[in-house]
């Protein structure tokens, strides 16, 4: 018996030195009700009383032998998941995270904005309008009666006969001067409409700031003074301004107002088309016809009043050369502001 009990010891440590070994298969084989160590104890009945507690002490030790090894190996194997998964489920807490991508404004919100800042510094207000407007608003108040030919370069959409998509952001001008008198000084970005097809310089959409000064004694000086500080803060220092005669129905006298080219300083190169000037916006003296609708009397006061295309401030200040850029969403053009 006592060989028995060796040999089921020898055996046992043998099996849980597989690495393999089923941990919970070998226990119930060897100290399991129907295991062998049992089995073997069972049989003690048959010993001399001499011999039963030998073999007792004997048997317990290999019982405990065998636990141990077991519980051993089970703490072992324990271990060994545990650094398999420290192992596989590291976490470098040197490494760099992953940054999330901030996004920032769009280039026409952001030139938009500094234009905003540059009037507001001036002393102008902001001012809104709707982007659906009566006839009234965008051409007859502006001295743009039906038929003239003036409509023609500003076809735009009908949503009926009397309702449009405004075509410019002079409708603004009049809804200011109904509500508020003298002394007026506002600015009015927003959106205008055009049924133009979309090409590298015409879309349907696009944006525009105007801007309309009314008081006492306002002169042409004061629209060239303030559109000069404009334009060098807005193109750069060394900046110049040139008004050309234009006509606009509802200023007299209009003129159209270049800068010279900030890449060359108005000796002519390629962005400038070899002219040294770059248009940006149309000016002029309020009509007394406009001022005298919106109930402000021209024997009084004066203004004038401007627009200019925000899309065509930032194509000359970026030298960006298609106006489809800003709407594609590439963000290969819009990362680079
Ligand atoms: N509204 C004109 C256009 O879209 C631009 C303009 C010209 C606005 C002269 C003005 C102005 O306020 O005085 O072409």
């Amino acid at each position: 018996m006592r060989e028995k009990l060796e040999q089921i010891r020898k055996e046992a440590l043998q099996n849980l030195a597989d690495v393999n070994a089923d941990l919970e298969e070998i226990r119930v084989r060897y100290l399991g009700k129907k295991g062998e160590l049992t089995s073997v104890l069972r049989s003690m009945g048959q010993l001399s009383p001499e011999e039963r507690p030998k073999i007792g002490q004997l048997a317990n030790e290999v019982r405990e032998s065998i636990e141990q090894e077991i519980s051993r190996r089970a703490a072992q194997a324990k271990d060994l998941l545990l650094q398999a998964k420290l192992k596989s489920e590291k976490i470098d807490v040197t490494m760099p995270g992953e940054e999330p991508s901030v996004g920032h404004l769009h280039p026409l919100n952001r030139v938009q904005r500094e234009m905003e800042e540059i009037f507001i510094g001036m002393g102008f207000s902001i001012a809104e309008g709707p982007d659906v407007e009566l006839d009234y608003y965008n051409f007859q108040a502006l001295n743009i009666p039906e038929g003239h030919p003036a409509r023609d370069t500003q076809d735009t959409f009908y949503i009926s006969d009397k309702v449009l998509l405004r075509s410019q952001t002079s409708p603004v001008q009049v809804r200011v001067m109904e509500k508020q008198k003298p002394p007026i000084r506002i600015i009015s970005p927003g959106r205008v409409y055009r049924s133009d097809a979309l090409d590298a310089t015409h879309s349907p959409l696009f944006h525009q700031m105007e801007g309309l000064v009314v008081d006492k004694g306002i002169t042409m000086g004061d629209l060239k003074g303030m559109l000069e500080t404009f334009a060098k803060k807005m193109f750069g220092d060394s900046t110049r301004i040139r008004f050309r005669p234009h006509h606009f129905p509802f200023t007299e006298p209009s003129a159209e107002v270049d800068v010279s080219c900030f890449v060359c300083g108005g000796c002519g190169c390629r962005v400038c088309k070899g002219e040294g000037w770059i248009e940006i916006l149309g000016a002029g003296m309020v009509h007394p016809f406009v001022l005298s609708n919106c109930g402000i009397d021209p024997e009084v006061y004066s203004g004038f009043a401007f627009g200019m295309g925000i899309e065509r401030v930032a194509m000359t200040r970026y030298g960006i050369d298609d106006i489809r850029l800003f709407t594609d969403n590439d963000a290969r053009f819009l990362n680079q502001f």
